[in-house]
């Protein structure tokens, strides 16, 4: 990938469809006894590795247009290893839905996926009764999950984190006894959104920080997907960055842990409008720096990479705190963004300097992580230069589409 910077962004886009109600689309699709439509799922590999998954265990999944039937009678064990690729949301959450159901199920993936924690949903489903193993005794998969009849779980999660929630509610569906899932910090809250959606018996308490499931099977649901919240921010952050630019993302998902990105850009004097779910994004004046609290991580995780290039052209330091779950990510997120944009790490914290301009090398590298190739590119469209990304071939787990997108926004 050439990134040509220094030309504005102008335009409106749609970008794809939310990557984390895709996966639970699918999954509950798959559980739900009958055929449910649902439109605009991500067309990233991530999430065609979900779909993937649920075909090979006998769910049926039609077209573009998204029509998933599933139901238990449909299921069954399946013939081979799930290959999640380098879908982390994939694993843990596929490893809650099979934790339920009688079979064996081998779950592996890409040598990332192969690195990251899985004693994070290990633990907790096997407190509810599964057999669960891997590399390391369950921390590094493959895993190896052996499907029992469960009991419910009164469960306090030791991470923010929505793919263990979302692990711990999906075996809750057909365990016995109520399911409870008590957060700290709010992570995000499509599993519920979304089982609330198909029917189940889930009430959400403590100002969304309790989560209570009762056993339940699931209706099939009609759903439009909107879009996905952590892709906008690429073009947010860049029209915010590179003078000139005017950028509108419509149709954006921002539902609870999802819309933290676009308050800590106005916070850093952006010229953001949020209206109906479309973002308005226009160049101004210089972003003053911030800084971002432990308990605002977790709805940033996936937006720190590109708030990093944001921070790294404002005025004054920019903090970080409590970052350490971004070195667990796709890659080590805070290298891969030490390395981009320079800065300092310490004691959890990620400091970022900002400077009136970048100096970047002539070639970036996404160390395979989709987040950091975006970001790169986001980088790169604010100096004047052609950068070429190195390993852009990662997007495809997120955003097929992003070359094109920056072509209609850029026209040359
Ligand atoms: C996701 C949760 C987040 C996020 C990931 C998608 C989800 O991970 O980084 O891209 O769909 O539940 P954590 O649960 O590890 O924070």
């Amino acid at each position: 990938m050439i990134v040509t910077g220094g030309r504005p962004l102008r335009g409106r886009l749609r970008v794809p469809g939310d990557k984390s109600i895709s996966h639970r689309a699918l999954l509950l699709g798959a559980l739900a006894e009958g055929t449910s439509a649902v439109r605009g799922l991500s067309g990233g590999d991530d999430v065609a590795r979900t779909r993937a998954a649920v075909e090979a265990m006998g769910a049926a999944v039609d077209g573009p247009a998204g029509r998933i039937t599933g139901g238990r009678a449909r299921l069954h064990e399946p013939a081979d290893v799930l290959d999640v690729g380098n879908s982390g949301t994939t694993m843990r959450l596929l490893a809650g839905v099979v934790a339920g159901l009688p079979w064996l199920t081998v779950l592996s993936g890409d040598a990332s996926i192969r690195r990251r924690p899985m004693s994070r949903v290990a633990e907790p489903l096997r407190a509810m009764g599964a057999s669960v193993d891997g590399r390391r005794g369950g921390e590094y998969p493959p895993l190896v999950v052996r499907g029992r009849f469960l009991k419910g779980l009164d469960y306090e999660l030791p991470v923010p984190s929505a793919q263990v929630k979302g692990a711990v509610l999906l075996a809750g569906l057909g365990a016995e006894g109520e399911t409870v899932v008590r957060e700290r910090v709010a992570a995000r809250a499509h599993t519920e959104e979304l089982l609330a959606l198909a029917g189940a018996d889930v009430v959400v308490e403590d100002g969304g920080l309790t989560t209570r499931l009762r056993p339940s099977a699931l209706a099939p649901f009609d759903l439009d997907v909107p879009g996905d919240p952590s892709q906008a921010a690429f073009w947010i952050v860049a029209a915010c960055l590179v003078p000139g630019s005017e950028v509108v993302v419509e149709n954006v998902y921002l539902g609870r842990a999802r819309g933290a990105v676009y308050d800590v850009l106005t916070r850093m004097g952006a010229s953001i409008e949020v209206a109906g779910g479309d973002i308005r994004a226009v160049y101004g004046d210089r972003l003053v720096a911030t800084t971002v609290e432990p308990h605002e991580v977790p709805a940033l995780i996936d937006e720190i990479p590109v708030l990093a290039v944001a921070a790294a052209l404002a005025d004054g330091v920019t903090a970080f705190r409590g970052v350490d779950e971004l070195r667990v990510k796709e890659s080590d997120r805070v290298a891969a963004i030490l390395a981009l944009v320079g800065g300092h790490h310490g004691d959890g914290a990620l400091t970022v300097e900002g400077r009136p301009a970048l100096a970047l090398p002539p070639t970036l590298h996404s160390g395979g992580d989709h987040r950091m190739a975006m970001a790169a590119a986001v980088a790169a469209m604010t100096v004047d230069q052609e950068t070429a990304i190195e390993g852009w071939d990662a997007v495809a787990t997120s955003y097929p589409g992003f070359a094109e997108d920056l072509a209609r926004l850029c026209p040359s």
